[in-house]
């Protein structure tokens, strides 16, 4: 099956020689194609280039005139946890009043309700509401997604959690990823015996995990108030027993020290980021680990922001993703993170492409596969609506840009 879209206006993040990242000033830089033609063959990119230079007599099953419109390779969101029982809207009312996200996760609220919620809710209707949320993060362009566990914190819950990842991995035509995040809360039962849940988390869950094959990554909420460097390092250690590399939550309560020890662990990616000072920056500097932004937790909790310029400016690079989630971003929306990022991170429109597209890729192990139009990558991209320029869209920050998605070559 060979489709051929020709007269586009702007072919965006083209590669001749694939990169896995892009880091610092090479983060403002971007490869696109004005005027030019795309052709996908059974599910993978082909051959691109300028439309003048398209070869004569080039056969296709399917003929898609992209006059006027952009075609972009679809986001690679590479921090969620979608995969979650009902929500949490009332809790905004204690957080529009003043409690704070820790205040709320002392009374019983946050994370550990979402983790009752979840644990009284069957397999089948947990599969159904996360089966929603993909729907809808596919229809704004996103076709490469990270999803963790974390609201079972039972080693049933957590199980039931990977399960319904593994179904939507085998159901949907998105590329999926899955992180096992036990150690997301320390449920109210060991409020006063964390190291017997940690015990718990590498001694039944990790096993168990492992026999069925269920995760890709693992992750720990290393901060203020959840866990410690050395709780983290206990756990992803026990993780790589069974070979998972580590993503994982940090310093988005505090300088927790979460990112020294991610990256001594060699974690893929070390995500969230708004206490990063100097020592952090040092530390992820010549690291193989891509600091990832979530910029829309950051403005639905109001708080301080990762000093992306910063990090940047210093030579790093920086993905940003949505951590869709119940509690601290109810969103997947990746062109609304892509407007945070420039509003409240001063990212330009390169550094915001990149950061959603190869660099998230990157932070999910994908980029060989994702997050560029390059020969042999697999045929994900979307194409917009007619749109003036590419900052138009994080600029129409509250329109739905998207007009066609290809996923695997399928327009969906
Ligand atoms: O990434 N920071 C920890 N975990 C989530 C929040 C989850 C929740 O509140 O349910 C986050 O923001
Ligand atoms: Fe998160």
């Amino acid at each position: 099956m060979r489709s051929l879209f020709k007269n586009i206006k702007l072919l965006v993040q083209t590669e001749e020689t694939p990169v896995s990242l892009v880091k610092g000033k090479d983060m403002a830089k971007l490869n696109n194609i004005s005027d030019a033609y795309l052709l996908v063959e059974d599910g993978v990119i082909k051959d691109f280039g300028k439309q003048s230079d398209m070869p004569q007599n080039l056969n296709a099953d399917k003929i898609y005139d992209v006059k006027n419109k952009f075609i972009l390779p679809s986001y690679c969101d590479s921090h969620t946890h979608l995969v979650y029982a009902g929500s949490r809207e009332i809790e905004y009312n204690d957080k529009i009043q003043g409690l704070s996200y820790e205040e709320i996760a002392k009374r019983g609220g946050g994370i550990l309700n979402s983790a009752k919620l979840l644990n009284n809710t069957s397999e089948e209707e947990l599969y159904k509401q996360s089966e929603k949320r993909i729907d809808e993060i596919i229809s704004y362009g996103t076709g490469a997604v990270e999803i963790k566990s974390g609201y079972g914190l039972t080693t049933e819950g957590e199980l039931k959690m990977l399960r319904v990842i593994q179904k939507l991995k085998q159901n949907k035509p998105i590329e999926i990823k899955s992180t096992f995040l036990g150690a997301h809360s320390i449920p109210a039962e060991y409020k006063n015996h964390k190291q017997k849940y940690i015990d718990l988390i590498i001694n039944e869950m990790l096993p168990n995990i492992a026999k069925e094959n269920l995760a890709d990554y693992i992750d720990v909420f290393c901060d203020k108030g959840f866990y410690t460097p050395d709780d983290t390092d206990q756990i992803l250690k026990a993780g790589a027993k069974y070979g998972l590399v580590p993503k994982i939550h940090a310093n988005e309560l505090d300088y927790s020290g979460g990112i020294q020890i991610g990256v001594a662990n060699k974690a893929l990616s070390v995500d969230h980021l708004e206490y990063t000072g100097d020592a952090e920056i040092e530390a992820l500097r010549n690291s193989q680990t891509m600091p990832t932004i979530l910029p829309g937790a950051a403005f639905f909790l109001n708080m301080i922001y990762a000093p992306a310029r910063k990090m940047i400016d210093a030579g790093l690079p920086v993905a940003l993703a949505s951590d869709y989630n119940p509690g601290s971003s109810p969103s997947g929306n990746m062109k609304l993170i892509m407007t945070f990022g420039a509003v409240n991170h001063k990212m330009t429109i390169n550094e915001l492409i990149n950061a959603v597209t190869i660099n998230g890729a990157y932070a999910m192990g994908l980029s060989h596969k994702v997050g560029s139009i390059a020969k042999n990558k697999k045929a994900n991209f979307y194409i917009t609506k007619e749109i003036p320029s590419l900052e138009y869209l994080p600029y129409s920050y509250g329109s739905n840009l998207v007009e066609k998605i290809f996923l695997n070559g399928q327009e969906q």
